[in-house]
């Protein structure tokens, strides 16, 4: 690892916007000199000029109960109003949205005065159905336009939803629903993905098979047209839809009304409700979109390739463009669907100019050749951007040269769904960029690396990332537990000498600082992976793999995977009286298949090895880092610590065979 820290650190090519992308820019160097003068103003002035208040604000920045944060508290506003209404009432109705693209071929471009009143429509739909302001709302959807519009609809009428990915099982469907308590579901009955229907909404009966949830009705989006079963709760979208008033106003709500819940994986337990707001979100949403992307709203076509059910695409696909009133792409589908050339197909036909997407996707089209892309005009690419873990120097090149054409900036933003925006980047317009380096914080973010005492680590020493002060778009708190939420975040430099201005948020990154102040991101230091841009926690899949009957004992661990990042590699002791009923091999495809069932096809082990024993710490401790080394393929490091010191050289001499 610190071998390839220190060849990153020694980086030496630059990258400056283009004399003519700079003078065009929105961002000014003005924007860090304000921030720097005067934060909390600078964030006030932003709130203002980029967001509608029914009700100004007076107060920018409540911190007395540290780490409870409350933002622009006595302002009212309408998140979906933000997003929608203000752009049609400014003359700008006729501006396309949406285009949406459907995985089979399928498009449909969406104005904001379409959008508008679809989104109008399902709140009259939300309010017939008895869901009121504060209430949960659970959505599980393919990426198709219902799935913004079904968000916007429960925020126009200040209920808060809880979008649970596509990919996730019945049972993690079941218990982010029993967490929240959430009175509706807003599902379909499937989507297209990889070339084939994949159903939705078999799940959601599974889910609510036992009949005990706080769910009372189900609204289905028919987009494949199969067979689906039907329940007394079910009620179709489009049925609902015509049958209630076009009209719809929206009435503001508080700027710290929940906007969203949205489930991640932490290092221990059942993943975290992370709670956010609205008017402090969509303020740091907003900005960030239009100035690390230099977003020009009249004439860029956006693209995020996330999908809505992460935090990526609630913030850059539907709060901060929509706010903005940018016209982007909406794509159904999977990269390579039904060819490989299919998303430079997307850029070619809409004339795409900024794309935002994460390595794992540039690695794979790195792997599959440069001549598929070059097949397609990418012209019109001016801006690109890469998000959820880090992007290693090759693939940062490859993105500029084979898709950016040697000319566009690259804007590698690092941030988390705790944070809620964006916290470290280059503002394309400004900044020179360094290969692989996420930069610096953007304006009114304050960032440090510091050692375990809480510390500034100095230039060029790694450390621990920490958010000096509290931030716009900072997680309000998890859902239903206040203690996790200071435990986790904010005990750790507690009393340290660096905590004695106030309470340091601690992100989980390691990351260092090079002699300029610029950060490069080294990973999590904790037991989180990061599979292609996605988040895991180990323990979540190991008591998914100790909750099978084969099971005695498992280690997750994280491994370097050329493509994905990391890869999902499980050790599993088998109980005694099964050790001889089936093959390793069996075996290990049957608890692959486990994990995908009981948490989501995202979480299936890429390899599960068959061990006798895991090496473990005099005190009981996993030594998960020694069982990294034989999952990487690396020669094994110090074992002294272990309470048997032999059980690494069985295993690593089992994995050589
Ligand atoms: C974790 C957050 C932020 C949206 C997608 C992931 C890693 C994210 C970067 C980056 C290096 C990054 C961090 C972070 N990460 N962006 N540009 N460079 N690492 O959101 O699922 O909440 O995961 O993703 O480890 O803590 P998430």
């Amino acid at each position: 690892m610190s071998a390839k820290i220190d060849s990153l650190l020694h980086e030496h090519r630059k990258f400056a916007p283009s004399p003519e992308f700079a003078a065009a820019a929105d961002a000014s160097p003005e924007l860090y000199a304000d921030a720097t003068h005067d934060r909390l103003g600078f964030w006030a002035d932003q709130a203002r000029e980029l967001l509608h208040w029914h009700t100004p604000f007076t107060k920018t920045l409540d911190w007395t109960n540290p780490p409870f944060a409350k933002w622009f508290e006595d302002g009212e506003l309408n998140v979906a109003y933000n997003c929608l209404d203000r752009h049609v009432l400014a003359g700008n109705g006729d501006r396309v949205a949406l285009y949406f693209e459907g995985e089979p071929g399928d498009s449909r471009a969406i104005t904001y005065a379409e959008l508008t009143a679809e989104v109008k429509r399902a709140a009259n739909v939300l309010i017939k159905l008895g869901v009121n302001a504060g209430d949960r709302v659970a959505i599980y959807l393919p990426m198709i336009p219902e799935a913004v519009i079904a968000m916007l609809a429960v925020a126009r009428i200040g209920a808060v939803h809880s979008v649970i990915f596509g990919g996730f099982s019945a049972e993690s469907l079941r218990s982010r629903i029993d967490d929240a308590n959430a009175v509706l579901v807003i599902t379909a009955d499937g989507g297209y993905r990889k070339g084939k229907i994949s159903a939705l909404k078999p799940a959601v009966d599974a889910a609510l098979q036992s009949g005990d949830s706080s769910v009372r009705n189900t609204l289905v989006v028919k987009r494949t047209g199969q067979d689906v079963e039907w329940n007394d709760r079910d009620l179709w979208w489009h049925d609902e839809l015509a049958s209630v008033d076009a009209e719809h106003e929206a009435i503001p709500f508080p700027a710290e009304n929940p906007l969203f819940i949205l489930y991640t994986s932490g290092t221990t337990g059942a993943p975290k409700g992370i709670l956010h707001t609205s008017g402090g979100y969509l303020t740091q949403g907003a900005f960030t979109h239009k100035n690390v992307f230099d977003l020009k709203p009249e004439t860029d076509v956006y693209w995020c390739t996330a999908d809505v059910g992460w935090i990526t695409g609630h913030s850059y696909v539907v709060y901060g463009p929509l706010a903005n009133g940018a016209t982007q792409v909406l794509y159904e589908g999977t990269p390579d669907s039904p060819h490989t050339g299919r998303w430079w197909e997307i850029i070619e036909k809409y004339k795409v100019s900024i794309l935002y997407t994460a390595p794992t996707a540039i690695r794979t089209f790195m792997k599959l050749g440069r001549q598929i892309p070059q097949k397609f005009d990418l012209s019109s690419l001016r801006v690109l951007g890469s998000v959820g873990e880090p992007i290693n120097p090759e693939a940062w090149m490859w993105y500029r040269e084979v898709i950016g054409g040697n000319l566009t900036p690259i804007v590698d933003t690092w941030w988390q769904t705790e944070t809620g925006a964006i916290m470290v980047s280059a503002l394309s317009g400004l900044t020179e960029t360094k290969p692989g380096s996420a930069q610096v914080a953007i304006p009114g973010i304050t960032i440090d690396v510091l050692d375990d005492d809480g510390q500034h680590v100095g230039y060029g020493n790694g450390g621990l990332l920490v958010v000096t002060e509290p931030w716009p778009a900072m997680l309000r708190g998890i859902w239903g537990d206040p203690e996790r939420f200071k435990e986790t975040y904010w005990d750790k430099f507690e009393g340290t000498k660096g905590a004695k201005d106030g309470p340091l948020y601690f992100a989980g990154d390691g990351a260092r600082l090079d002699h300029d102040g610029d950060i490069w991101l080294l990973g999590r230091v904790d037991d989180v992976m990061n599979v292609s841009g996605h988040r895991l926690s180990t323990a979540e899949i190991e008591s998914s793999l100790v909750a099978h009957h084969l099971t005695a004992e498992a280690a997750v661990v994280g491994a370097a995977d050329d493509t994905t990042g990391q890869a999902v590699v499980a050790f599993v002791v088998i109980k005694l009286s099964q050790a001889e009923e089936a093959s390793h091999e069996d075996i290990s495809t049957l608890l692959r298949a486990h994990v995908a069932q009981q948490i989501g096809a995202i979480a299936r082990p890429r390899e599960i090895f068959i061990v006798d024993e895991l090496p473990k710490t005099r005190s009981g401790k996993i030594m998960r880092r020694l069982l990294r080394d034989v999952a990487e393929g690396r020669e094994v490091g110090d074992t002294t610590t272990l309470a048997d010191t032999m059980v690494m050289n069985t295993i690593a001499s089992k994995m050589r065979k």
